[in-house]
């Protein structure tokens, strides 16, 4: 199977190729078919917004279309940043901006208060229908300092409680093993297989 990947975020779409490489599933970026497609993210859930983005790019080309819309959800701050993880501390999106205003608005809250989320919705599209969705999470905690270097976006404040590592000091395929985007990919591919796109057990 070959699918274009519906993702402008460059980090987030090395780790949706790595993972489904691993699946034997072929992967293009828009660049690959000369699309520069930038569709409005202004659903009220990541799935919303994943099945718009999968849309947009899927009225552009014929291949099946997979987007992710996921963001980091923070219990002591009622869910937010949310679907606004991205633009957290507005425009044009800066990951390093994001992590500092996150720290400043959980300031003084209390570790035992610091639990959170990542969390991960996938859509598939092809000419004009949603094909399979998934959706996955995993739960964490935010430290009050950076923590590591890999990975993009709010790792280096994520805690897995599991391994008292950041997302961001865990390597490549442990993220991938725990994270929410590895759990929804495991599941839309259970669902691939089911539709019969793709063949074999999970590897
Ligand atoms: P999207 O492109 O609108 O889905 O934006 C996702 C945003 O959520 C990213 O810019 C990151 O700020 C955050 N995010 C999503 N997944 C991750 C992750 O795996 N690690 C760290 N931050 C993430």
């Amino acid at each position: 199977m070959k699918l274009l990947l519906a993702s402008n975020n460059a980090k987030k779409r090395a780790e949706l190729v790595r993972i489904l490489g691993g699946h034997g599933i072929e992967v293009v970026v828009p660049a690959d078919l000369g699309l520069a497609l930038d569709p409005v993210e202004d659903g009220a859930t990541f799935a919303e917004n994943a099945r718009k983005k999968a849309l947009a790019f899927a009225a552009a080309t014929p291949l099946p279309v997979l987007a992710d819309d996921s963001g980091l959800a923070v219990d002591a701050l009622d869910g937010a940043p949310g679907v606004r993880s991205a633009r957290f501390a507005g425009e044009p999106s800066d990951d390093a901006r994001n992590r500092r205003l996150l720290l400043e608005r959980l300031a003084d809250v209390p570790d035992a208060k610091r639990s959170a989320r990542f969390v991960c919705a996938l859509a598939l599209a092809q000419e004009g229908k949603v094909l399979a969705e998934a959706s996955g999470a995993c739960e964490g905690r935010i430290l009050s300092a950076e923590r590591g270097h890999g990975g993009f976006g709010y790792d280096p404040l994520f805690l897995d409680p599991g391994s008292g590592l950041t997302f961001a000091e865990l390597d490549s395929s442990r993220k991938d093993a725990l994270s929410h985007r590895g759990r929804a990919l495991t599941h839309l591919v259970e669902s691939l297989r089911r539709l019969g796109w793709i063949e074999g057990r999970a590897p």
